[in-house]
């Protein structure tokens, strides 16, 4: 069992307001690889950084579909682990809970959080890269990108990619999260992907609280108050239950 401070723990239990940020290695423990490890097999001699672009798919769409489509289906054969449960778990002991991710997985929501803002899109999702629309069904080519049944355009994931805006709307309301909240979490994130990176800085300028729960130190690790290093799937359901269990 994880000794958590006891100042911590007081905080948790007085607090009306959370926000929690995640990143890729909230689902490792589900078996879904983080963006900065090394990628597996056939996609080890691609950098996500050159797969995940406009540009990328306008050059090679189909090598960006197939990427896509081989990570959708990783994504659907996946479980939550006992950190998203935790997660869960935690918005039902908060009043004003938000739960911010970049992850694409949909896990947290098969986990059973409510309040989620996903900022990078979903992965399980396709829309026309055209004209928007959602497809929910598509017949997969070995040789094209499948296309939309209304214009015809190219189909691709309801992600956002590299050098894309994040969804209005999702973005506005992390920021009110942040500002608003007395204690913010920053979990499984190597936290240099702006604009979601920033929003630890943010809430500790605000004068929150802030926590990191990370499998090794990042460059926010020497600005929060509490950082807590190894698997949020084990951190996570220790601190629920040494504060509300
Ligand atoms: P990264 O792959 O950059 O970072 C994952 C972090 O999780 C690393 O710091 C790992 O040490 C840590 N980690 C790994 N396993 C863990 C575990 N079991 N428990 C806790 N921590 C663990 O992923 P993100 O920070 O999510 O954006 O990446 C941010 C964004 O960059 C992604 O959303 C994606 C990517 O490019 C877009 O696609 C727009």
């Amino acid at each position: 069992m994880m000794d958590f401070p006891p100042e911590l723990i007081n905080f948790l239990k007085k607090a009306t307001r959370v926000a929690v940020l995640t990143g890729a290695g909230v689902s490792q423990e589900s078996g879904l690889r983080t963006f900065r490890d090394a990628q597996a097999g056939l996609w080890a001699q691609y950098r996500p950084e050159d797969l995940a672009t406009p540009t990328a798919f306008a050059r090679a769409p189909k090598l960006v579909w197939d990427w896509y489509a081989h990570r959708r289906e990783s994504a659907k054969g996946a479980q939550p682990n006992p950190g998203h449960y935790a997660l869960a778990e935690m918005e039902k002991m908060i009043p004003e809970f938000a739960l911010i991710t970049q992850n694409v997985d949909g896990l947290h929501r098969m986990a059973g959080s409510k309040n989620i803002l996903e900022l990078h899109g979903n992965i399980l999702n396709v829309r026309c890269s055209e004209c928007g629309t959602f497809a929910e069904t598509w017949v997969d080519d070995l040789e094209f990108v499948p296309r939309c049944k209304k214009c015809n355009g190219l189909l691709r994931p309801d992600v956002v990619w590299f050098e894309e805006s994040l969804p209005r709307v999702q973005l506005d309301a992390a920021i009110n999260a942040t500002r608003t909240c007395q204690v913010f979490f920053s979990i499984g994130t190597s936290g240099v992907v702006h604009p979601a990176a920033a929003l630890a800085h943010a809430a500790k300028a605000e004068g929150a609280v802030v926590v990191e729960i990370n499998a090794e130190p990042t460059p926010l690790t020497t600005k929060v108050d509490f950082a807590f290093h190894g698997k949020s799937g084990e951190i996570l359901p220790e601190l629920v239950k040494a504060v509300w269990g």
